[in-house]
């Protein structure tokens, strides 16, 4: 069946991968929507693993339901990508995001597991969810980034009145501060490179105001709008100049959430986090009860993800949605990709 293949650097090319079987009980998918994520980004900017096939957030229809008693061909369902052990500590205290085997067999970010930029799927059956009647395919994909913010916000414990300041607007981004007003806090901003999507973070109702990062007044402006900094700052890019920015706008005894991934090693100022005694915590995923909670969200109308959703294109599209969303100049945060288009 045809695919979309990671070539090399920024380069997929619409290619052929072999049909998937179902032979240790896995469920088998026809993707009906599949999102285009940062991290995917991330992979394609390096260009490697040639072959890897991405796609980890998607939503479709059983084809074959596996060892899944509870479901049958026609079911609609979203999943989890990760792939946890089972055995480790960390699987075993309800944390399987920590565990080294969910990345490195997750579903559509490793060579083992396919994703979903392909019109079929397998998926491990202990990670499948069926979706309420009333949540679309294109809501369905959205809930695997909805529950990454949903997740930084319960580590940053957000306290009614606090200031929250979110870097990056993207998907990530965009749902991290959504859930920070949703858990009270006061004043929630975003600072973005990309004037377009920082004003559209505000548009959407998601951001009380945004800052312009590449302003060389922003630290002086951050502190004329808060008292000496933010109380939560929620790191979603991951570069040194986002996270360094995240140190320096942040209150003495404050705390970030680092959300944004690097591949490799980036130099930061630790001094700054040293001596305002800064909490820095790491937020990795989600667990299943969260990404359970974000399909009640969108099943009972307390979210709305559709807003984040900005174009719908083929696999043949898929390389040119890659060049818009890094663009720097382009509004589009949320691309998601319909296989059998
Ligand atoms: N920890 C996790 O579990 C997890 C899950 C999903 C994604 N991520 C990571 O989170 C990050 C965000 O994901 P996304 O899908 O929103 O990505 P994205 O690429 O769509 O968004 C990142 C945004 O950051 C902006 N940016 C870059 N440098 C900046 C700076 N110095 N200051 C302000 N803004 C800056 C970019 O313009 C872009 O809009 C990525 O690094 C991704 O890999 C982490
Ligand atoms: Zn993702
Ligand atoms: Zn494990």
């Amino acid at each position: 069946m045809k695919c979309v293949k990671l070539e090399g650097k920024r380069n997929f090319q619409v290619g052929e991968i072999d049909e998937p079987i179902s032979n240790n009980g896995e469920v088998i998918v026809e993707v009906k929507k599949a999102g285009i994520c940062g991290s995917d980004i991330h992979y394609w900017e390096a260009g490697e693993p040639k072959g890897l096939v991405l796609g980890h957030e998607f939503a479709g229809v059983v084809l074959n339901p596996g060892n899944r008693e509870d479901l049958k061909e026609g079911d609609r369902i979203t999943a989890l990508p990760i792939s946890p052990c089972g055995k480790c500590p960390s699987c075993l205290t309800g944390n399987p995001q920590y565990c080294r085997e969910t990345w490195t067999y997750a579903t559509g970010l490793s060579l083992t597991n396919p994703g979903a930029l392909a019109p079929k799927l397998k998926v491990r059956s202990d990670m499948v969810y069926k979706l309420p009647d009333n949540v679309s395919f294109e809501e369905g994909a959205m809930v695997e980034p909805v529950a990454v913010g949903l997740h930084a916000v319960h580590l940053a414990d957000v306290k009614v009145g606090e200031k929250v300041l979110v870097i990056g607007a993207g998907i990530i981004g965009l749902v991290s501060a959504m859930f920070a007003k949703k858990e009270g806090a006061s004043f929630v901003a975003i600072s973005e490179t990309n004037i377009e999507r920082a004003k559209k973070a505000v548009s959407l109702g998601v951001a009380d105001k945004y800052y312009d990062a590449t302003n060389p007044d922003l630290i002086k402006e951050v502190m004329g709008d808060t008292t000496n900094g933010f109380d939560t700052v929620i790191e979603c890019c991951g570069n040194s100049a986002a996270v360094s920015s995240a140190l320096m706008m942040t209150k003495p005894g404050g705390q970030i959430i680092l959300v944004g991934v690097s591949l490799g090693p980036i130099t930061i100022p630790t001094v700054i986090g040293v001596m305002s005694e800064l909490t820095i915590k790491g937020a990795i995923a989600y667990t299943k009860e969260e990404f359970k909670t974000c399909i009640d969200l969108i099943s009972n109308k307390q979210i709305d993800v559709m807003k984040f959703v900005d174009d719908i294109v083929s696999l043949e599209e898929v390389q040119k949605s890659y060049e818009r969303l890094t663009s720097g100049k382009d509004a589009a945060v949320k691309i998601l990709v319909d296989p059998n288009k």
